[in-house]
C-alpha cells in the first residue's frame, strides 16, 4: 500500500456547483490555505451519469487534471452517495422504507434500501467505471467510498430486506430451532416453524423480541458493510496499492465500527463538535475511538471551519477554536484534518453551514484567515505522520452491547451507553491518561487498567478473558449494569453480575433504579458524594466496600467495591457517583495500576503524547480561555513555532505547543 508522507490538509470539494472560473480562484486560495488533499466526486452521480446507458466523465476529468496540474492530491469518491433521479423513477423499490412503511422520496440523499439489488447494480457499474477511469491518474491518492454509511438511512424496512435478513438469519443459526433457542421464543408464543415466517422487528403492538431486534441491527450494519466491500473489491481490481476508506461518523449507533475498519486500509470520521460546547468530550472520545478501530492513524475526514447548519441554533467556532479542536484530533493520532466542504455552497440544504471559503470570498475574513494559517502551520508537521499512540489504560467498547443496552424494556432508560463511557472518559481525559478503545476480542495484555462501563451484554469468553487478565495482575473497573447477559439477551442466572461475579467477589441480589431527578448519597473515604441513576442491593463474596449507599432501604449497604483476584485487582462501581468523586476514584484505580501522566498540568490544559521509534511528541493543548503558566522541568524543541522552551511553559488561552523528546 502506498505510504503517506505528508500531513494531510483540505477538505469536501464540490466544483461542480460552480462555474469554471471560480476554480482558478479556488486553485489561488488552496495554495494560500496550504490545501494539499481534497475529496471530490462524493455527490456527483447525477452529473456523471445521465441516464442507465450513459455516463459523462467530462466535469471530473477536468477537476481531476486540475488537481494534478495544481499538486493537489484527491480523495476520489466513487460518487455512490446520493443516486439520481432516473434510478428513483425507474426502479422505485430502491427507495428506502422507514419503520412505519413510508417509502422515502428522493430529492435529499443516500434515498437507497442497504438491500436493493438495482441500488447495489448501479452503484457497482459506476464504481467501476470511475475505477478504470481513473486507477492512475497522478492526481489520486486515496478511494472514497461512498459516503457516511447509515447516517440517514441505518436500517429499511421492505419486503427485500424482509427475505434478506430471513437468509442472514439461517446462516447465523443453520436451523429455525437454534433461532429459536437463541431468541427465547418460547416466550410469548413466538416459536417460528419456517424461516418465512419471521418478520421485521417494525411497528409491533408492544415491545418486540430483544434477541430480533439485535440481530436486525447486526443484519443492517452488515448490509451496508457488504456494499462497501461490493464497491472495495471493484477497485481492488484496478488498483492495487492506493488505500480505500470510506468516512465514518464517530459515536454512529447504526454502523459497527470495529468491523467496518477491519475491511478498511485506514480510517476516517466527521466530526461535529457543537460549538456552544466548552470542551466537546464525546467528540474527544470519538477521535480515540476512531484510532481504536484500527490501532492505527486516522484521517479527520470533515469538520465545520465554522458553524453546521443542521442543528436548531448553529453556534460560529469562536476565534482560536477551529484550531485548537483540529489539534485535539492531531494529537489523538489524527495524520490529516479536513473540512465539509471547501466553498460554502451557493444554494442547496446546507448553504448556512461554513465552508474553508466563506460565501464573502473574503480572504481577510477571520473564517479563512484561521483556516489558512492552521494549512501553512500544518506543513511543519510532516514528521509526525504515522506515529503512534501508545495507551495503558483500555476501555472496552462494543456496538452489540451498545444495541442491546439501549433496547426497551430495561430496568432505566436512564442507563445509556454513551452516558456512562462518556462518565469515565471524561474523568481520564481530565487527568490526561491516553485511552485506546477495545474490542472484547482484542488482547487485553498490553493494558495496565481496563474499563467495561455499562458492559451489560458479554460473552462468556469475553468475562473468562476478563478474569484471567486480573488473575495475572491486571486492573478491572467495571459498573451497574455490566455483565448481565449473554449474546443473545439471555440473563446469566445465579445472581447479577453474572458474567463477573467471581472476579469482581461480589452478588447483586436486585437492582433499584432511581427515579429521574433525584439524588441519593454514597458515604466513602472522599466524604459523602451525590450519586444519581441507580442503586442496588450488592452483597460481599469477598469482595471490600470502600462506599456504601446512605439511603432508603439499601442505606449501609455496598456501592462501590474492590476485589482481590490472583496477582490483580477488580473495582465495582454500583452507582453513578458525581465526576469528583469519580475522579478521586479513578487516581486511586491508576496509582495501583502505576499509571501516571507524563507532565503535571494546570486543570483545563491537556497533555497527551505519540511516538516514533524513540522521539515522543508531547501535544499541550489549552482548553480554558486563560493564559497557563507551567513547569515541564528542562528544555524541549517547540515543533509548530520551531523555538526551544525552558523549564516554564506560557500557553495562551486555546493555544497548542507540541514538544519532541
Ligand atoms: C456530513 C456529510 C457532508 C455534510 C456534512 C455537514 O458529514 O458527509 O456531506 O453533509 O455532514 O455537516
Ligand atoms: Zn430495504
Amino acid at each position: 500500500m502506498r505510504e503517506q508522507q505528508n500531513f494531510y490538509y483540505g477538505g469536501d470539494y464540490n466544483p461542480e456547483q460552480w462555474d469554471e472560473s471560480v476554480w482558478l480562484e479556488d486553485m489561488r486560495l488552496m495554495k494560500k490555505a496550504g490545501v494539499n488533499y481534497v475529496s471530490v466526486n462524493i455527490f456527483s452521480w447525477a452529473k456523471l451519469q445521465p441516464n442507465e446507458e450513459t455516463y459523462d466523465f467530462t466535469t471530473l476529468d477536468k477537476i481531476m487534471n486540475m488537481l494534478a496540474e495544481n499538486r493537489i492530491g484527491a480523495d476520489l469518491a466513487t460518487g455512490t452517495a446520493a443516486p439520481p433521479a432516473w434510478i428513483a423513477r425507474k426502479y422505485p423499490d430502491s427507495l428506502p422504507v422507514d419503520v412505519d412503511g413510508v417509502r422515502l422520496l428522493p430529492g435529499s440523499r443516500q434515498h437507497y434500501c442497504p438491500n436493493s439489488e438495482d441500488y447495489a447494480r448501479l452503484a457497482g457499474a459506476l464504481t467501476r467505471k470511475v475505477a478504470e477511469r481513473y486507477h492512475d491518474h497522478p492526481a489520486l491518492v486515496m478511494w472514497h467510498i461512498n459516503n457516511e454509511y447509515g447516517c440517514h438511512i441505518g436500517e429499511c424496512y421492505c419486503g427485500k430486506c424482509q427475505t434478506e435478513f430471513q437468509v442472514w438469519l439461517k446462516g447465523k443459526y443453520e436451523t429455525v430451532e437454534q433461532l429459536n433457542v437463541s431468541w427465547s421464543t418460547d416466550f410469548w408464543s413466538q416459536r417460528y416453524y419456517e424461516w418465512e415466517e419471521i418478520f421485521l422487528p417494525g411497528k409491533t403492538p408492544t415491545y418486540a423480541n430483544p434477541n430480533q431486534q439485535v440481530d436486525f441491527k447486526r443484519f443492517m450494519s452488515d448490509s451496508l458493510l457488504d456494499l462497501y466491500k461490493m464497491e472495495r473489491d471493484i477497485i481492488r481490481e484496478f488498483s492495487a496499492d492506493i488505500p480505500i476508506m470510506t468516512n465514518l461518523m464517530g459515536l454512529h449507533k447504526p454502523i459497527d465500527g470495529f468491523k467496518w475498519g477491519a475491511e478498511m486500509d485506514l480510517v476516517s470520521w466527521d466530526a461535529y463538535p457543537d460549538p456552544y460546547d466548552e470542551i466537546p468530550y464525546a467528540q474527544f472520545m470519538a477521535h480515540d475511538l476512531t484510532r481504536s478501530l484500527k490501532k492505527k492513524p486516522f484521517l479527520l475526514m470533515e469538520q465545520a471551519a465554522s458553524a453546521v447548519n443542521w442543528r436548531s441554533q448553529n453556534g460560529a467556532k469562536t476565534p482560536g477554536i477551529m484550531r485548537l479542536w483540529s489539534y485535539e484530533s492531531v494529537a489523538h493520532g489524527a495524520d490529516g484534518i479536513m473540512f465539509f466542504q471547501w466553498r460554502a455552497s451557493q444554494g442547496g440544504a446546507e448553504k448556512f453551514h461554513s465552508g474553508m471559503v466563506p460565501h464573502s470570498g473574503d480572504e481577510e475574513s477571520r473564517n479563512f484567515k484561521e483556516v489558512a494559517e492552521l494549512g501553512q502551520e500544518l506543513k511543519r508537521l510532516d514528521e509526525l505522520v504515522g506515529s503512534e499512540f501508545d495507551a495503558q489504560v483500555a476501555i472496552i467498547f462494543d456496538w452489540e452491547n451498545w444495541w442491546a443496552l439501549e433496547l426497551d424494556s430495561k430496568p432505566s432508560d436512564l442507563v445509556t451507553y454513551m452516558r456512562q463511557l462518556l462518565a469515565y472518559y471524561k474523568v481520564l481525559h481530565r487527568l490526561n491518561v491516553r485511552v485506546d478503545f477495545v474490542h472484547p476480542n482484542e488482547d487485553l495484555s498490553g493494558y495496565k487498567l481496563v474499563f467495561a462501563p455499562a458492559s451489560y451484554q458479554v460473552s462468556r469468553e469475553f468475562a473468562d478473558k476478563v478474569a484471567s487478565y486480573v488473575e495475572q495482575g491486571g486492573h478491572f473497573v467495571a459498573n451497574f449494569f455490566s455483565g448481565i447477559v449473554d449474546e443473545n439477551e439471555r440473563v446469566y442466572l445465579g445472581g447479577y453480575p453474572g458474567a463477573y461475579r467471581d472476579v469482581l467477589g461480589i452478588y447483586v441480589e436486585e437492582f433499584a433504579p432511581m427515579k429521574r431527578g433525584t439524588t441519593h448519597q454514597i458515604q466513602t473515604a472522599y466524604g459523602d458524594v451525590d450519586i444519581a441513576v441507580w442503586e442496588e442491593v450488592i452483597h460481599l463474596r469477598g469482595a471490600k466496600a470502600i462506599a456504601s449507599f446512605k439511603d432508603g432501604y439499601v442505606a449501609g449497604m455496598p456501592a462501590v467495591t474492590v476485589n482481590q483476584h490472583g496477582a490483580g485487582t477488580a473495582y465495582y462501581v454500583g452507582t453513578q457517583p458525581e465526576t469528583a468523586y469519580l475522579e478521586q476514584l479513578l487516581r486511586d484505580c491508576l496509582d495501583a495500576a502505576d499509571i501516571t501522566p507524563p507532565f503535571a498540568v494546570p486543570a483545563g490544559v491537556e497533555v497527551t503524547a505519540r511516538q516514533k521509534g524513540e522521539t515522543t511528541y508531547y501535544f499541550f493543548l489549552n482548553h480554558t480561555d486563560k493564559t497557563q503558566v507551567f513547569d515541564i522541568g528542562g528544555t524541549f524543541a517547540e515543533l509548530i513555532n520551531s523555538e526551544n522552551i525552558s523549564n516554564f511553559m506560557t500557553l495562551p488561552a486555546h493555544d497548542v505547543k507540541i514538544l519532541k523528546k
